[in-house]
């Protein structure tokens, strides 16, 4: 049973539709919110292809649309401006118009990358995003933002483009490796801390009877759990689209976590960062008195569940550091969120110096 969930977002609202097996739908459901006889790029990296695109493509063309495709090599390494400029070319060969489309299949660097030549061909054409992997349908293929890296620092250059449809088939985490439906994971997690209580009940329940590592073969449980994440980034979206305000609380365990994630060299993957950005700040916030070790054990214990780790060694001095030359900065404040009880969170600006004598307490 394929289900809805609308997001309300302030510049265009649109649907998230989630189910197993509704890749063969997507030409109906493309043909319904782009309306017009369109031509549609896709975009796919060379793991996805070939495991889904002969299935997407026939369904698009079957509902009278013209596709061609732009396949990049899988990985952060092709987020860059040449396979954007890649698109652009290919778009502008085939005589794309406004009324045309792109259409993101994978996980989510296609989804950036497909993002964001839409959202700068001809000023701005269509995007529908079809995540494949856990991450990108918890997280990134929803919300719009989309980017590219540059040499020195992870998207660092991007645009708000929101989707016109979002089309989650959750069949397709079937082919995903363990190591990355983990990962995922500790996005999963992280709605649970910050906004869900309910949801963090479901995981820690699974957590409870031994069958968190057996998730990604539960696909009704796994399915529900995808809803509720889908859910709470509709919320925050609805509240604050262009990152302003309330959306920075997604960035729970990434202000730490992207420092880790590019101390590693991008060899450590970004959910499992994420995980250990949330341990440092739990372990600092029972140490600074913010939180109580029942708390404190709650969050650890789950993020452990899953399959995460719980520790990190990064001295304080080199998180400090590379937090300040981070994007998120805001003059010589930082925002950081703070999650002193499962279920809700706060912003919080630090100076550096504060966020150093927090992060210190830790003893490391
Ligand atoms: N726009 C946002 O709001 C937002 C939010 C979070 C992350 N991101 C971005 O998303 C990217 C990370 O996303 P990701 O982890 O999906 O990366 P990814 O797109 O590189 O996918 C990870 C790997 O999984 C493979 N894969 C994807 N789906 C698969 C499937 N169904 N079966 C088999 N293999 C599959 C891909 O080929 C790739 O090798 C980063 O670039 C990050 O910056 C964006
Ligand atoms: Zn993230």
């Amino acid at each position: 049973m394929e289900d809805k969930i609308r997001v309300r977002a302030t510049s265009a609202e649109y649907d998230v539709i989630i189910g197993s097996g509704i890749l063969s739908d997507c030409g109906k459901i493309a043909k319904e919110v782009l309306k017009d006889q369109v031509k549609i790029l896709l975009v796919s990296d060379t793991n996805v292809a070939p495991l889904y695109l002969d299935k997407v493509k026939a369904s698009l063309e079957e509902a009278g649309m013209e596709t061609y495709d732009f396949i990049f090599a899988a990985g952060e390494q092709s987020k860059n401006i040449d396979s954007i400029s890649g698109m652009w070319d290919v778009m502008a060969k085939e005589g794309f118009t406004r009324s045309d489309a792109v259409l993101a299949l994978g996980g989510g660097v296609a989804g950036d990358m497909a993002g964001f030549a839409a959202a700068t061909f001809l000023r701005g054409i269509r995007v529908i995003q079809v995540p494949t992997s856990l991450l990108a349908m918890v997280d990134s293929a929803i919300g719009g933002k989309t980017g590219i890296d540059l040499p020195r620092a992870k998207n660092q250059v991007g645009a708000f483009l929101q989707p016109s449809v979002v089309i989650e088939d959750t069949d397709c985490l079937k082919t995903l490796s363990p190591e990355l439906f983990t990962e995922g994971m500790g996005e999963v997690i992280k709605y649970a801390f910050i906004m869900d209580l309910p949801l963090y009940g479901r995981l820690k329940a699974l957590a409870d009877s031994g069958d968190a590592m057996g998730l990604s073969g539960k696909s009704e449980e796994l399915e529900e759990i995808i809803k509720a994440c889908v859910r709470d980034k509709a919320d925050v979206i609805a509240s604050d689209e262009f990152d302003s305000g309330r959306r920075q609380i997604l960035n729970f365990g990434h202000t730490a976590g992207h420092v880790i994630e590019s101390l590693s060299n991008y060899s450590l993957m970004h959910g499992v960062c994420v995980a250990k950005g949330m341990a440092v700040f739990t372990e600092a916030a029972l140490a600074a008195g913010l939180m109580d070790q029942e708390e404190r054990d709650k969050i650890i214990d789950l993020i452990r569940a899953f399959g995460l780790p719980v520790t990190d060694d990064t001295p304080s001095e080199k998180l400090v550091a590379g937090a300040m030359n981070d994007k998120k900065k805001r003059g010589s404040t930082l925002s950081l969120i703070f999650v002193n009880k499962i279920g809700s969170a706060e912003i919080v600006k630090m100076t550096s110096a504060e966020y150093l004598e927090f992060l210190s307490k830790r003893g490391i």
